[in-house]
């Protein structure tokens, strides 16, 4: 018995513990309804803020609308601190007023830009970046970022490449338009984007997600076609998912963390033509430490998670903080959500790190 004590002992003092400032995600999909309230209490419990996307159906195009969604929002993390961050959805008919708007509003952090056709609910989105530069302007005058999904949607252009494209065709040409303008190239997977963010100045951010860092495109085609590895920006070759993790390695203020965490039903993406987005908010806090710490860069998680974000988007760090052990998890096959279910990043498997509960 005084044997079995000690070993208790013995294993509380080895378990490696971190505590980080509380991080935030500076980019997510909340959805709207049933799926909302399902899935937010995931994020409120490790995040104390988060950029929340305006793709819903129909989109938030509109500073009422955003109004209306954050009070929905609100109401699904009842009970929390969680923090919502609201964002405009571009559109070729957006005007300059609205925007004015927005940034009054203090609520709406930025404008997102989804290129017409590029992933799940964009056919509202822009089909010239041209036909939007009084907005650029007035956007560029208020200091609010834009937020792009930096992909071209030109058929003829392979997939695997739509990113890279981007930077030649669309974001360098509206950089020189708009000198002062603060852009985020979200959900970065390519060298080539890293490249660029680390050459451009302190106006152009990243967010880099969990699944990109862990993830190459064989992960589409493990022994068969595996749906919940699908999403888009598609994931790439391994060369560039090394490149991600040398962008995280280098500590730059430049990369940070949004999960792009985005749910769909389980039968939704397990169909002849399934949804692109991998939801990750179950575990994404731990899932990131999981890489960093694989990689030996343990120590630069928390700069990554809780300080380049609102340093870009001029907020305030957060001042509480959270603990993450070094004890394994499983993470379920699947959760419920609405009346039907979601399968998480990981599903079925274990990870070594678990966010402490009673810092949850
Ligand atoms: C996102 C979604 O489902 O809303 N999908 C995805 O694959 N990431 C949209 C997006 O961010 O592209
Ligand atoms: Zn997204």
């Amino acid at each position: 018995m005084r044997h079995t004590a000690w070993y208790i002992i013995q294993a509380i003092m080895t378990t490696e513990s971190l505590t980080i400032t509380r991080p935030d995600d500076w980019h997510l999909h909340l959805r709207d309804g049933d799926v909302l309230n399902s899935v937010a209490p995931f994020t409120a419990k490790q995040f104390q803020r988060a950029i929340v996307m305006p793709n819903l159906k129909p989109a938030v195009t509109t500073v009422k609308q955003a109004v209306d969604y954050l009070d929905r929002v609100l109401a699904a993390v009842e009970g929390s601190d969680f923090e919502p961050l609201m964002t405009l959805y571009l559109t070729d008919n957006t005007s300059a007023d609205e925007i004015v708007a927005a940034h009054k509003s203090c609520f709406i952090k930025g404008v997102k830009l989804y290129p017409a056709g590029a992933t799940t609910n964009s056919d509202e989105g822009v089909t010239d970046i041209r036909r939007c530069d009084a907005v650029l302007e007035e956007m560029q005058r208020a200091g609010l970022p834009l937020l792009v999904h930096g992909e071209v949607t030109d058929g003829s252009v392979d997939v695997f490449d739509r990113e890279k494209v981007f930077i030649d065709r669309v974001l360098i040409p509206t950089m020189e338009r708009f000198p002062e303008l603060k852009i985020v190239f979200e959900h970065i997977t390519t060298a080539d984007a890293v490249d660029f963010v680390t050459e451009s100045g302190p106006r152009i951010g990243a967010t880099i997600t969990v699944h990109h860092l862990m993830y190459s495109r064989n992960a589409m085609f493990e022994g068969g076609i595996r749906p919940h590895h699908y999403c888009l920006p598609v994931l790439k070759r391994e060369r560039h998912r090394q490149a991600l993790l040398r962008a995280i390695a280098s500590g730059k203020p430049g990369f940070f963390l949004g999960t792009d965490s985005a749910p769909h039903d389980k039968k939704l993406k397990e169909s002849s033509c399934g949804c692109a987005g991998i939801f990750s908010a179950h575990a994404a806090i731990e899932l990131y430490a999981t890489v960093f710490d694989a990689i030996g860069e343990l120590d630069k998680l928390e700069a990554f998670a809780s300080f380049y974000g609102p340093d870009f988007y001029g907020l305030p760090r957060n001042s509480s903080t959270i603990t993450l052990e070094k004890s394994e998890q499983t993470i379920p096959e699947s959760y419920p959500m609405a009346d039907g279910s979601v399968v998480p990043l990981m599903a079925g498997k274990t990870i070594p790190w678990t966010l402490k509960p009673d810092n949850a």
